[in-house]
């Protein structure tokens, strides 16, 4: 009974085991566990509201998805090998260990209103996230550029000598980039929580009478889907997400650039720490600046990833496609991407030496 996939019932042969391992989204998705389990929990009370589940069957719902998160979270879970994704794993679950009400669950939902919930949930909160760690860097290069508010460098056009500033506009420059792009996440967090799709079934609602406003309050959404099939087929919040981790990438790619150039012998206007440089045996004089060289190179994936998402809604039809599912690959890359991008050169920058004498040196042979 609880082996195959969730359409098993109306088909008369399993599925390939080939077409299974090329079909399935589980170690993708698996990250979406806790949201998925949130949003099972909203349903589950907007399931009890139309009388359709018990108060005590909510009650075993919510404990079991919570003991199942924490044994995700302990490493402890096991998948079965026809789960094809993670909200055929939590339905399997759910069935196994509390029978029939498990399988009550599914009552006026579909995968497709929850995987849309699952990734608003995620995006909502990874954007929260990005954003936290993208002020931090803007409050490292304040706090730098505070520090340096007298000392002068030479300012470039054409990479050429032009003007004589001081080192706190330039490293403010930078700031004011990331800035923007803090309103970006928190933008795209915005979008992400506008409205909660659950309750939009596969693509035309339900007729079980399940009042959406529920579960979109219990989740934290502004409010329901106006539009069911919209509401499925929608991934315009992944992308507001991932544009503003590609455009974040590009600024971080100008800040790295610039550490590279200045850490170098020629411009030695930057010293790296030891412990955020890497160093080569045959040539001890070296202290490579391979952080900043990483997320230099990085910005190109982040270019990559947007085009990739955009790419997988081009011309799909509504309401749900299987391709929707390629979605969450280049949404879960960018924003780790962009987070370990901002974390790196924070701590780097925090860690760096500026050479004040040598910057001001150039600024006085510049102009
Ligand atoms: N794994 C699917 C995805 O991520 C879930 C939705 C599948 N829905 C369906 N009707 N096959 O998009």
């Amino acid at each position: 009974m609880n082996d195959g996939p969730l359409w098993k019932g109306r088909f008369g042969s399993a599925p390939d085991a080939t077409l299974l391992a090329l079909t399935s989204s589980l170690s993708t998705d698996i990250a979406l566990l806790p949201y998925d389990a949130a949003a099972t929990k909203a349903h589950a009370r907007a399931l009890a509201a139309a009388g359709l589940l018990d108060e005590d069957a909510v009650e075993a719902v919510e404990t079991e998805l919570d003991r199942l998160v924490s044994e995700w979270e302990r490493g402890e879970l096991v998948p079965a090998p026809a789960d094809e994704d993670v909200h055929s794993l939590v339905e399997r679950e759910l069935t196994r260990r509390l029978g029939e009400v498990g399988r009550r669950i599914h009552a006026g939902r579909s995968r497709n209103d929850l995987v849309a919930t699952d990734l608003r949930l995620w995006c909502r909160d990874h954007a929260r996230l990005t954003a936290s760690d993208a002020a931090a860097l803007v409050s490292t290069l304040s706090s730098l550029a505070a520090e340096h508010a007298d000392t002068l460098m030479p300012g470039y056009t054409h990479l050429q000598r032009a003007q004589p500033v001081t080192l706190g506009f330039h490293l403010l420059a930078h700031a004011h980039a990331l800035w923007r792009d803090v309103e970006r996440f928190d933008a795209a967090a915005a979008r992400a929580a506008e409205e909660c799709p659950l309750g939009a079934g596969a693509l035309a609602g339900s007729t079980l009478g399940i009042d959406p406003h529920i579960a979109a309050g219990i989740l934290g959404f502004a409010r329901p889907f106006a539009n069911a099939m919209d509401a499925v087929a929608d991934r315009d919040f992944a992308l507001d997400l991932v544009y503003a981790c590609c455009t974040c990438g590009l600024h971080l790619s100008r800040l790295a650039e610039e550490i590279v150039l200045w850490s170098s012998a020629e411009f030695a206007f930057l010293h790296l720490a030891e412990q955020w440089s890497t160093g080569s045996s045959m040539m001890p004089q070296k202290r490579n600046p391979d952080i900043a060289e990483l997320v230099r190179a990085r910005a190109g994936a982040g270019i990559g990833d947007l085009a990739a998402l955009a790419a997988v809604f081009k011309g799909l039809p509504l309401a749900y496609d299987r391709d929707l599912q390629e979605d969450k690959a280049p949404v879960f890359a960018a924003v780790a991407r962009t987070r370990g991008g901002l974390t790196g050169l924070r701590l780097a920058l925090a860690a760096a030496d500026f050479d004040a004498t040598a910057l001001a040196g150039a600024a006085g042979e510049g102009g």
